[in-house]
């Protein structure tokens, strides 16, 4: 799953994932769980992190390494947020290669920029059960409480509108450039995420089930 800081990457593989029975992979909930533990990766990842910055390629790929070798993986895995440039979509083909697993499908998902900083600027997640709500489109009913636990809700460190203007500078030119690196190989799909979470996943699906034609796919 591809696409700029708040396209929405997260929530439609996460839709995927329970629609599909396959884990949803994210590198960047997995390096906010180490930032969380306060482990030594964790440390060093924060740095980059709360600059709106890539974390070292060394580190990511060791955790998607690791992680795509655990069994729930044998069936299929949605990748959220790997590769980000173009040394780890590399680093994936070989890994990919080593266990006869190619990627189905690369999903592009492109949102225009304004909406994006108005989705990231508002966002607001639980600090201990990660529930997410938006002080405009999904505000908690308890106020500054999560609905769920009643534990505070905060602001992610990099939905700070200075970070989130540098996270979409690092995607424009780090992460974009792969789409020409999938689109070479065929197996690169576009699909417009401005609208309804809903209407974007139906697309999802459509294209996943072969339903959609390619040039539909990049229109929509
Ligand atoms: P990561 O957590 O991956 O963040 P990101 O890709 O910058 O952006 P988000 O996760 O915030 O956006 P998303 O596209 O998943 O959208 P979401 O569904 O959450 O990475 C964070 C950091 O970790 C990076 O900056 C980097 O430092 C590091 N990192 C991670 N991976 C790395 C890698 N491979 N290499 C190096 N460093 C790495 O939605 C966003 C908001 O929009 C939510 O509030 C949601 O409810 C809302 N929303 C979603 N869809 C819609 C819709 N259709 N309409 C209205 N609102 C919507």
């Amino acid at each position: 799953m591809m696409g700029p800081p708040g396209a929405g990457k997260g929530t439609q593989s996460k839709m995927l994932s329970a629609k599909y029975s396959v884990p949803q992979v994210s590198t960047g909930d997995m390096l906010r769980d180490a930032v969380k533990r306060r482990s030594r990766l964790g440390v060093e990842a924060k740095m980059y992190m709360d600059r709106g910055q890539l974390v070292r390629d060394g580190i990511v790929v060791g955790i998607i390494e690791e992680r795509l070798k655990r069994s729930d993986c044998a069936q299929g895995f949605i990748l959220d947020g790997f590769p980000r440039n173009t040394a780890q979509a590399e680093a994936l083909d070989s890994m990919l290669k080593g266990i006869g697993r190619p990627l189905d499908f690369v999903m592009l998902i492109e949102v225009n920029e304004e909406a994006l900083v108005k989705r990231l600027t508002g966002r607001r997640v639980c600090k201990a059960c990660g529930a997410e709500y938006h002080i405009l489109y999904k505000p908690s009913a308890k106020g500054a409480e999560c609905e769920k636990c009643a534990a505070e809700i905060i602001q992610r460190s990099d939905d700070r509108e200075d970070v989130i203007r540098e996270r979409l500078k690092v995607y424009r030119e780090s992460t974009e450039p792969l789409a020409e690196y999938y689109g070479a190989s065929g197996i690169l799909r576009r699909l417009d995420g401005d609208g309804p979470i809903d209407s974007v996943q139906a697309k999802l699906v459509e294209i996943m089930a072969g339903r959609a034609p390619k040039a539909e796919a990049a229109a929509s």
